[in-house]
């Protein structure tokens, strides 16, 4: 089957303007001003933006977090991360403490069956023994190129300096890509037992327990360890001003650092946290929301590179049911927010409409870069001749409010709600196969694909005509 879209203004990296997009098969076939082939169907995208489908790399559907499993799984997930415009994910995998990595793989890929759109996974590697050395190439084999270690949570997911530097030193050598998850989990460990202490129990000592000193004093001894290592590193969900220093600096001292940040970051603050009652819990989420002021400074990064991806970071769980489950104090409410269905609109109408980011770089950090970065790219990222049809017609004037009543996400709060936004996908494709049109589900459960990922994916893979470089480290 061939599908024709006509008249679209088509954004990628290098493009910006107006053509039509042939697609045959699973495949984009051919890209120019008024192509004379013959297709099956025909797509007028008139005022229309043409765009790669988003591609968010930070996710945990279905994933287990302390004594709760969060509420979207790769069925629900994937699904409303269409409807936003995001055609594939990688998402986080983890491994169980003292049981392989492979296992966990396994167990993802078990869960993952059902989803609608192409997926990959991180690992998080939550023990360190020199058997992970062996695993950890194992999965490189498998496709699973990047890594993720936290410097937070001691006892349950946190692995030391040393433990972090040899997770490095094998990425290095297996050409994967290490994410960080930079809080200092000692010191927040020791200002958590205080606020108890002191009886400071609701939502917002979430916040204040794990300040925006503890994010950026571990992404520094994670840079540290990074060039210790000789290792290229990622840095999950940055906050905060004091974090962008530490990427900026870094990079002067030669490292190969990337960054990313999520939505929430960008448009809500910690006031969140103090609502009445425990309607704060429904915003905590690590690291925390932080002060207004760090929001220019995040949209700033966005503009000027020194971050590269925005992603979700989607880790929701229900109010009533999971997060004030046990309502005893902030330490005992699940970690994570949804959001995986609202990436694109957010960015676009806080981002691009006000004049913060352009067009083309929407689609850089929504899609593109993450491509890149995480080794999918050019199948994923890009509308290009040969690449993946993965593609968004974006009514740029559409305008909605975002709520729990209306997403479909599976969770029973929205983090945005009452937000009105200007601009939505009104028709996604996957792989060829239009799975959202005029906010109707056309997909099928189970369509999607494990995307077997190549090592290296840090360094970008040439496009016809192109020569390979390497990302920009700022
Ligand atoms: O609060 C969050 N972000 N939960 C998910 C786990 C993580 O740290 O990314
Ligand atoms: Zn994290
Ligand atoms: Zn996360």
């Amino acid at each position: 089957m061939s599908l024709m879209i006509r008249n679209g203004r088509v954004i990628t990296p290098r493009r910006d303007t107006v053509a039509d997009v042939l697609i045959d098969g699973e495949k984009i076939t051919a890209i120019s001003q008024n192509l004379s082939q013959h297709a099956d169907t025909i797509l007028d995208a008139s005022g229309r933006i043409v765009i790669p489908g988003g591609v968010d790399v930070h996710t945990h559907l279905e994933a287990p977090i302390g004594q709760h499993v969060s509420s979207d799984d790769f069925e629900t997930g994937t699904r409303a991360a269409a409807f936003g415009g995001t055609t594939c994910i990688v998402d986080f995998a983890t491994q169980t403490r003292g049981r392989s990595l492979q296992e966990a793989f396994d167990t993802w890929l078990g869960k993952a069956e059902q989803s609608p759109i192409d997926y990959g996974f991180h690992m998080i590697i939550v023990d360190w023994h020199d058997r992970r050395r062996d695993e950890m190439a194992q999965l490189v084999n498998n496709g699973v190129t990047s890594f993720k270690v936290f410097m937070a949570y001691p006892g349950r997911l946190m692995l030391d300096d040393g433990e972090i530097l040899s997770v490095m030193k094998q990425s290095r050598e297996l050409g994967a890509l290490v994410c960080v998850h930079a809080e200092n989990g000692a010191a927040i460990d020791s200002l958590t037992r205080s606020a108890l202490n002191n009886g400071n129990t609701r939502p917002i000592y979430h916040a204040l327990t794990r300040p925006p000193a503890a994010e950026a004093e571990a992404t520094h001894r994670a840079i540290a360890l990074a060039q210790l290592a000789g290792a290229p590193l990622y840095i999950v969900h940055v906050t905060c001003r004091e974090t962008l220093e530490e990427l900026r600096t870094g990079r002067t001292r030669g490292a190969q650092v990337f960054g990313e940040t999520c939505p929430h970051y960008l448009v809500l603050s910690v006031q969140e946290l103090d609502r009445p009652g425990m309607e704060g819990a429904k915003f905590v989420l690590t690291p925390p929301l932080r002060e207004p002021t760090h929001h220019e400074h995040l949209w700033q990064a966005l503009a000027d590179d020194t971050l590269q991806v925005v992603s979700t970071d989607h880790c929701p769980f229900d109010f009533e049911r999971q997060k004030i489950a046990d309502a005893g104090d902030f330490t005992r409410i699940p970690n994570g927010g949804p959001g995986i269905e609202h990436r694109l609109e957010l960015l676009y109408d806080r981002g691009v409409l006000t004049g913060k980011i352009s067009l083309v770089r929407w689609v850089e950090l929504v899609s593109t870069q993450p491509a890149r970065l995480f080794g999918l790219y050019p199948a994923k990222g890009v509308i290009a001749v040969g690449s993946d049809a993965d593609l968004v017609v974006w009514d740029p004037g559409a305008r909605h409010t975002i709520s729990a009543s209306t997403h479909h996400m599976n969770v029973d709060y929205s983090m945005f709600e009452g937000f009105s936004v200007t601009g939505r996908a009104e028709t996604v494709i996957a792989r060829g196969e239009t799975i959202v049109s005029g906010g109707a589900w056309k997909g099928t459960r189970g369509r999607g694909r494990f995307v077997k990922r190549s090592p290296g994916g840090h360094v970008t893979k040439p496009l016809s005509g192109e020569k390979s470089s390497p990302m920009p480290a700022g």
